[in-house]
């Protein structure tokens, strides 16, 4: 037990320094509703207590991605995501290992789309979540705020002056101001793309992923058209529900790997970003 005890208070000790450090390089984003790291209990060596981080190595590495839990906000659903995880064997009650199965809607919390998801034919021809390019989706990224009083249309692209030859962007939106992503029920107010914004990207932008930080980069109101105006050429990524609290805007390396789901149009998404 004691060999077992001293690392993990090493862990609980270095952890903390990189709190410290992150705080006060403003690059340290907060987790509404997630444990915050507590390491007095083991002092008492009592209590093993596994670290739970969004950030590494002093700010380096930043996670993007949400935790999966019940509290997730699901499409269309109120009370969200609920029971998706269960153990199918567990060691309390006499097996030999504890062994969990899930159940997911592929879009849920951070996940990509495939052209398939709003293009049937692309679907049956194969264009499934394990044909994205992981080129696109793992590269630099500019992360830019986008003003809150508005839906993204057509004029808040032209104003956001994104330099040409970004191929990247990960567009922080009110959505991550009214937390959105730790709210339950789906909320159809989210900030999104509109169907003239989603052109104007296509026409007059090198944009290739488009990252958003709540679960569709199409706003409600303009769903399907603004999906539409993104998957059609099968070169734009959308990487969707994403968490970008308390990021400094700028540049970063965006590494997002989906899972290779044959036949699937949609996946979960683990993202990060290295300063
Ligand atoms: C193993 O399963 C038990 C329930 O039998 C659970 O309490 C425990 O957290 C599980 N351990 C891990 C590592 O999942
Ligand atoms: C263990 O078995 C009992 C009795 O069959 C069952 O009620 C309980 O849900 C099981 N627990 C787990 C974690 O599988
Ligand atoms: C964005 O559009 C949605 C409808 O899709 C609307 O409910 C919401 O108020 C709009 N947000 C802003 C900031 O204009």
């Amino acid at each position: 037990m004691a060999s077992l005890v001293l690392p993990l208070l090493l862990l609980c000790a270095a952890s903390q320094a990189i709190l410290m450090f992150s705080t006060s390089t403003a690059a340290y984003p907060s987790n509404p509703g997630a444990d915050t790291t507590d390491c007095s209990l083991s002092d008492k060596h009592e209590e093993l207590i596994p670290v739970r981080r969004e950030v590494y190595d002093g700010g380096r590495i930043i996670d993007i991605s949400h935790r999966y839990t019940p509290d997730l906000p699901s499409w269309d659903s109120m009370g969200g995501l609920g029971q998706f995880l269960w153990l199918r064997q567990s060691m309390k009650n006499g097996s030999i290992a504890n062994f969990s199965e899930m159940k997911l809607p592929t879009h849920t919390g951070t996940h990509v789309d495939s052209p398939g998801h709003f293009f049937d034919h692309y679907l049956d021809a194969g264009f499934d979540v394990d044909t994205l390019d992981l080129e696109v989706l793992n590269g630099l990224a500019l992360l830019i705020d986008v003003p809150r009083d508005k839906n993204i249309t057509a004029e808040v692209m032209k104003d956001l002056n994104i330099p040409k030859g970004t191929r990247r962007v990960l567009f922080r939106t009110l959505n991550t101001d009214r937390q959105l992503m730790f709210k339950k029920y789906y909320d159809t107010s989210y900030v999104g793309f509109m169907k003239d914004g989603a052109k104007w990207l296509v026409e007059n932008t090198d944009i290739k992923l488009v990252g958003i930080d709540y679960l569709s980069a199409a706003a409600h109101e303009d769903l399907t058209a603004a999906h539409l105006v993104f998957l059609e050429g099968r070169d734009i990524i959308l990487v969707e529900g994403l968490k970008l609290d308390d990021i400094q805007p700028g540049i970063y390396s965006v590494r997002c790997l989906p899972l290779r789901l044959l036949g699937a149009e949609g996946s979960p998404i683990r993202c990060i970003l290295i300063n």
